[in-house]
């Protein structure tokens, strides 16, 4: 004969089921509970462990899961990497701030929009006297304008609370160096010195009065 189920040292006897018998086989079935066990434990444990590592791994070393990332098909590219060449200059500077603020109105090309926003390539105003682009920049303008002999009237924002001396100075460089223009650079100094003497004008220049100033 097969063992009983659950085994034990001591079979109950079927045939003649005493209330003894009975509550015997109860208590070894309550005990025949399937344990968690150390060894369970701890590879529940060391599962959780794992998963967490992998998940700080992925979320570091993941490139924000762009298939170019680590794609040797295109990565490097052929004839490999090239080295940025050149010095960071002013100028150079000066573009990553004009690309961030300027080109909404004034466009890439420094072409403005005609009739809207003032052409910035060929302008006199670019290439005339510093003392009234920082200003410019600085607190807006607003009221008639010529530009490169055409008329506008439009509203310029004021950028002194968004932009520090040197990004002025700098984007200011920029515009004064491309497109065909040629006129000097324009110093952080420059610009600090007017940003104090101009402190408290909230209103945007007209350019009329702008004419008055660095004759
Ligand atoms: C919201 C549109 C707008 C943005 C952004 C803007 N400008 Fe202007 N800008 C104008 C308008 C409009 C005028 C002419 C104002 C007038 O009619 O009095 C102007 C005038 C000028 C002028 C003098 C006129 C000329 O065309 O030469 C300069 C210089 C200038 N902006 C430079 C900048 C620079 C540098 C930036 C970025 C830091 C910038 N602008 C951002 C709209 C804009």
């Amino acid at each position: 004969m097969s063992e009983p189920f659950p085994p034990s040292h001591a079979p109950i006897e079927r045939a003649a089921a005493s209330d003894d018998s009975l509550q015997r086989a109860h208590a070894q079935l309550l005990h025949y509970r399937p344990q968690l066990t150390r060894g369970v434990l701890l590879s529940i444990g060391a599962l959780i462990a794992v998963l967490l590592a992998a998940t700080l791994y992925f979320t570091h070393n993941a490139g924000g899961f762009d298939p170019l990332v680590a794609n040797e098909d295109v990565c490097p590219p052929k004839g490999g990497f090239q080295a940025v060449t050149g010095p960071v200059t002013p100028a150079l500077l000066g573009k990553r701030v004009y690309l961030a603020n300027c080109i909404q109105c004034h466009q890439t090309t420094g072409l403005g929009v005609p009739g809207t926003f003032p052409p910035l390539a060929g302008s006199d105003w670019v290439t005339g006297p510093e003392e009234r682009i920082i200003r410019i920049v600085l607190q807006g303008a607003n009221g008639p304008i010529t530009v490169a002999g055409k008329n506008f009237n439009g509203v310029m924002t004021p950028f002194a609370p968004v932009l520090k001396d040197d990004e002025i100075a700098n984007v200011l460089t920029y515009i004064r160096s491309e497109w065909g223009n040629a006129a000097p650079e324009v110093k952080p100094e420059t610009v600090t010195r007017i940003r104090s003497e101009t402190a408290g004008r909230t209103a945007p220049w007209a350019p009329a009065e702008l004419l008055e100033i660095g004759k």
